[in-house]
């Protein structure tokens, strides 16, 4: 582990205290801060809060908000909800996968997107949507996905 993150870790943990209910607050900071939850966080943690590695692995893989490999700088989720799918969301995807160069899971080479799908974002009126970088793309048509990609690479 190398000094700085091993730093970060620390500063992170330090603000909590020996809680268990603090494991997501905790778990978020990390996300923020490395945009993944690396092993070493995870391990630190778990001495911290005296819990076992594998329950703070159930619960950094349960959640969508938290990746155990490092993301890009945006993370680009397509909704892949029944409304969104009945709307063409799956097309989004493709297009997506072809303007990115990459597939659904994996993130660009120089590190600028993440591509990932998810459960209904929970604006299904606005179907379909992507959500990328926190903001939500409504009634996204295929045609309209690279100047948005490119909007975010300037
Ligand atoms: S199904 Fe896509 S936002 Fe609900």
């Amino acid at each position: 582990m190398n000094k700085v993150m091993n730093k970060k870790i620390k500063e992170i943990i330090g603000k909590y205290d020996v809680d268990k209910t603090s494991l997501i607050a905790i778990l978020q900071d990390m996300q923020n801060e490395f945009r993944y939850l690396p092993k070493e966080a995870l391990v630190e943690t778990g001495k911290h809060l005296d819990m076992p590695l594998a329950r703070i692995y159930e619960v950094a893989t349960f959640y969508n908000a938290f990746s155990l490999k490092p993301r890009g700088k945006y993370l680009v989720e397509v909704c892949a909800g029944t409304a969104c799918h009945v709307k063409g969301g799956f097309n989004l995807l493709e297009k997506l996968e072809r303007e990115l160069n990459i597939k659904c899971g994996q993130t660009t080479e120089d590190g600028t997107f993440t591509l990932e799908q998810v459960r209904c974002l929970g604006c299904c009126s606005l179907a379909p949507v992507v959500r990328i970088d926190n903001n939500i793309h409504a009634y996204l048509t295929q045609d309209k996905i690279p100047r948005i990609l490119k909007n975010y690479k300037k």
